[in-house]
Order: structure tokens, then C-alpha cells, then sequence
């Protein structure tokens, strides 16, 4: 006999999170080659992409295929290599590996370690490296300027410059722009231009979302945003937005990622108002955004990845007086001790009790560990005295046992007594109970086996979501 818990309706599409964008079609006639580009319609020419990781080398594919000669431009060897053979290094991306080999064997696409040389025979320099923060939770400008120290000597009359990579408010303006003209010795917005214009991407449907979403450009003056406009223009089919400065779209891309985050964290504490009431909160939330107005996202163990978790904290480096945002991120934070007291709660104490976390990486399908929360939920439950074992399906074993966890392997027998899910792979849809003969509780870290049939005696617990024993 098994219990089964109840279905979600039809309205899915309108919890947070969740929301598609139809793509634009191509709109662009091939583009005539020139040198040196001026930002004039239909022409193209060279950029460079500093940075050619999960976006920068998507971008640069992009470009390539709407007519650009694009360098990409990358620390490490084995990424420049790749990209010299036409095989893309990042594998999870659709549609990136025939993008990559497609613009490459046009002769459009290569790679060097060499910025400053890229920079030098480029109309544009595309910067796209990681900005994330230090142990103090301020930003960590290394991999920064490090990329702007380096592109700085190719700078040269006509350049433009664009900063894709999120940035605390007044950082294009105030901290880059001046190391930009000090090593060139040209005037900003006159001899060459700056911009900034946020990567607003998400891993797994880029290409899709290239061609959808719209894309900010602000520049430090009107001469930047326009020679910027031109460019993206002439490389995406979404539309072009030209705002009126740089902090502008700095601030753009940090409120519509940090709304995401205290959106989710007023999810959270409704689910566990809803725990308390025994309601279930994905029911709440369906129901509630059947208002158009309403958009609350998804409760869950936290929120992971380089985004969302990170810049709240370039808006608090510079604005600490905003509280919200601060409060949010510990609430989200807070999520797994929520979840460690539900499971001792359940289990009478976690000590010696062996727990699976299936999904380690911080989103289902996307390579990432960037502070993923099955890095604490992992520190936490070897605390309080559980042996962890954990399985993910784009991660090796070493990768496994790095996170703390000895890696379990799919199918074989397990001793676990709880099992958490950390992302909501849709392979877990597809576990075999009976590889879990002590099996007592699974506490579905993301709602996404709410509706899975469990053996008797498997109690089930969500986030917000109504516990219920097998029966
Ligand atoms: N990944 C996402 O989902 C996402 C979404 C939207 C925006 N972004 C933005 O894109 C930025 C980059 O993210 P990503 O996912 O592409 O990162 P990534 O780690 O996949 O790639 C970054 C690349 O930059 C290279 N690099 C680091 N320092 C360099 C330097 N000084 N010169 C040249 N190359 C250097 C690295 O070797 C790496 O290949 C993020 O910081 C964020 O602002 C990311």
C-alpha cells in the first residue's frame, strides 16, 4: 500500500520562477564587415569576450553567428584550447556545442589567454568574469581586475568597452572606467566608450533567453550608451533598451535579482506559517497567484547559485540601511536549520542516523556548486552526528566527496533513513524504494515529489507542505 499525496492543478505556469518568454525571431540581414566599426546598422566587426565561462562563451557564439570576428578571451588554457578545436567546454548549455563549432567553422570564433591583444584588434571588449564576494560578504574584485588591468593596454581611440558582469551601483563609472583611461591616456565618452549592460541569462536556456529578454545598456555618458545600443542591436533579437546612465542598469539588474530573493524568503516564511496551520503552501501560492498581480515565488531549502544569494550583498555593501534585503537573505539562509529541526523532530535526533541528499549542485541540470545549499545542509547534518551519503547526477564522486558527503551510487542498496532532496531533478520522480530498506522519512527540499507514491511506514515531509506517514 503506499499514500500519495495530492496533485498540483493546472496553473503551474504562474508560480514564480516559472514565467516563459516567447523568443524574437532573427531578424538581422547578414551583416556587411567593416574596420573599423562605428556602430553603424548593418555592419559588423571585432569584439572581444573576456571571460568565456557558462555566459561569455554563449555570447560569443551569439556574436560570431550574427556576423562578429569574436576573440574570446580566457584565463584558462584548457578553455582556450577548446575553443581553438570548436568544442565547447561548458556541456550543459542547448544549443551551445553547434553554436560554438558552427561560428568557428565560419573562421569567426578563437580563443587566447591574451587580453590585451584581443582588446587592441577589437572594436568591442565584452568583460563577462565572475564578481562574487569575499569571506567578509563584500565584493571580490579579483577576477575583475585582474581582466580590466589586462584589456586596458589594447584600449585604443574608438573601443568600446562593456561590463556584462553584475556590479555594485557606480562601479562601471567609478571604479573601472578610470584604470580604463589612466592605461590608455584617452578621454571616456570621447576617445573611447564604457557601458554597462547586466547578463540577465539563465544557465540552460541562454540562447532562448537572448532572443527574449530585453537588454539593458546604460553608459557612463550618451555617446557610451549610444555606440553600445549599436552593438547589441546588431548581435540579439530582443529589444535594446537604452537607459539614461551606467548606475542605472548597475541597479536594474541588482533590484530585479535581489526582488527574486525577498520574494522567496516571504515564500519561506509563508511556508512555515503554513506548517504551523497545517495548510499546504503550494496550494496557497497557486491559488494566490491566480491574481495577476501576485507573483510569489517558490519556498525551498534557500537559494544557491552566483546570483541570487550574491547580490543582495553588493546592494548592502553600498546601502547597509536596507533591511529587507539583509533580512531576506537570513531568512533564506535559515531554511536549513528549518529543515535539520523537521528531520530530528521526525527521527527523534539525527545522531548515527545515516541521510541521503540527493542533488547537490545549487539548481537541478546547471554544473554549479557556487554556494549551493547542499553545502551547509551537508556541514549541518554531519553536526549534529549524521552519516551523510549523496548522489547528483552531473557530479562525480570526487566532486561528491569534496562536498563533504561519501557518494552514494544510483541503484545500489542504501541503510538510509532519511532522504532530502536538495534540487528537484526530475530523476528522483524515478527512486526505487525498495533500494531503501530502512527508509523513514523523505523531506522533499523542493515540493517536487509531493505527489510520488512512498512504501508504508515512509513518512513524507515537505517545505510548507503537509507532512503525511505512508499508510
Ligand atoms: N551563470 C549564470 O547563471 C549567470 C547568469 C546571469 C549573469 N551571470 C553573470 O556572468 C558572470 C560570469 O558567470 P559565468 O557563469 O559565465 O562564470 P564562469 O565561472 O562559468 O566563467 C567565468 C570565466 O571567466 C574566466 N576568467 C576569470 N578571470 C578572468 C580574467 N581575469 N580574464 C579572463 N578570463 C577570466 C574563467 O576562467 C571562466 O572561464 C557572473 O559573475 C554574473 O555576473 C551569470
Amino acid at each position: 500500500m503506499t499514500a500519495t499525496r495530492p496533485r498540483l492543478g493546472g496553473a503551474s505556469n504562474m508560480l514564480g520562477g516559472s514565467i516563459e518568454v516567447a523568443p524574437n525571431a532573427c531578424h538581422h540581414a547578414p551583416a556587411l564587415s567593416v574596420k573599423p566599426w562605428r556602430g553603424v546598422p548593418g555592419t559588423a566587426g571585432r569584439v572581444a569576450v573576456v571571460g568565456a565561462g557558462k555566459m561569455g562563451l554563449p555570447l560569443a557564439a551569439q556574436f560570431a553567428n550574427h556576423g562578429w570576428h569574436v576573440t574570446a578571451v580566457d584565463v584558462q588554457e584548457h578553455v582556450v584550447a577548446a575553443i581553438n578545436e570548436g568544442r565547447s567546454h561548458v556541456t550543459e548549455e542547448p544549443g551551445l556545442a553547434e553554436a560554438v563549432r558552427s561560428a568557428w567553422a565560419a573562421g569567426r570564433l578563437t580563443a587566447t589567454t591574451d587580453a590585451g591583444a584581443a582588446a587592441a584588434t577589437s572594436d568591442v571588449v565584452v568583460i563577462i568574469v565572475p564578481v562574487m564576494l569575499d569571506d567578509e560578504q563584500q565584493p571580490d574584485y579579483r577576477s575583475m581586475d585582474g581582466a580590466v588591468d589586462a584589456v586596458a593596454p589594447g584600449i585604443h581611440e574608438g573601443s568600446l568597452v562593456v561590463f556584462e558582469t553584475t556590479l555594485p551601483v557606480g562601479d562601471t563609472r567609478n571604479r573601472f572606467t578610470p584604470r580604463l583611461a589612466e592605461v590608455s591616456g584617452l578621454e571616456p565618452d570621447r576617445a573611447f566608450f564604457v557601458a554597462f549592460s547586466p547578463e540577465r541569462l539563465y544557465s540552460g536556456a541562454v540562447f532562448r533567453n537572448l532572443a527574449a529578454y530585453p537588454k539593458l545598456v546604460g553608459g557612463i555618458g550618451a555617446a557610451s550608451t549610444d555606440r553600445a545600443v549599436a552593438f547589441y542591436a546588431s548581435v540579439l533579437d530582443a529589444e535594446v533598451i537604452p537607459m539614461s546612465a551606467a548606475e542605472a542598469a548597475e541597479f536594474a539588474k541588482l533590484a530585479d535579482t535581489t526582488y527574486r530573493d525577498v520574494n522567496i524568503a516571504l515564500a519561506n516564511e509563508f511556508a512555515r506559517y503554513a506548517d504551523r496551520v497545517g495548510v499546504d503552501i503550494q496550494e496557497v501560492i497557486e491559488a494566490a497567484n491566480t491574481q495577476p498581480y501576485s507573483h510569489i515565488h517558490q519556498p525551498g531549502l534557500g537559494v544557491g547559485g552566483h546570483c541570487i544569494p550574491v547580490y543582495p550583498h553588493f546592494l548592502l555593501s553600498r546601502a547597509p540601511e536596507m533591511e529587507l534585503v539583509g533580512l531576506s537573505r537570513r531568512v533564506n539562509d535559515g531554511q536549513i536549520g528549518i529543515a535539520i529541526r523537521a528531520m530530528q523532530r521526525a527521527l527523534g535526533g539525527l545522531d548515527g542516523v545515516p541521510v541521503l541528499v540527493l542533488g547537490l549542485t545549487y539548481r537541478e541540470g546547471v554544473h554549479e556548486l557556487a554556494y549551493s545549499r547542499a553545502l551547509p545542509l551537508i556541514e549541518r547534518l554531519a553536526f549534529h552526528g549524521a552519516t551523510v551519503t549523496a548522489w547528483d547526477p552531473l557530479l562525480t564522486d570526487d566532486e561528491i566527496a569534496r562536498s563533504g558527503a561519501r557518494p552514494w551510487s544510483w541503484g545500489s542498496p542504501s541503510d538510509a533513513r532519511v532522504i532530502v532532496t536538495q534540487t528537484a531533478d526530475a530523476r528522483f520522480r524515478d527512486l526505487d524504494f525498495r533500494w531503501f530498506p530502512e527508509l523513514e522519512l523523505v523531506f522533499d527540499g523542493r515540493n517536487s515529489l509531493r505527489d510520488v507514491a512512498l512504501p508504508v511506514g515512509v513518512a513524507y515531509h515537505g517545505v510548507g507542505v503537509q507532512a503525511t506517514a505512508g499508510s
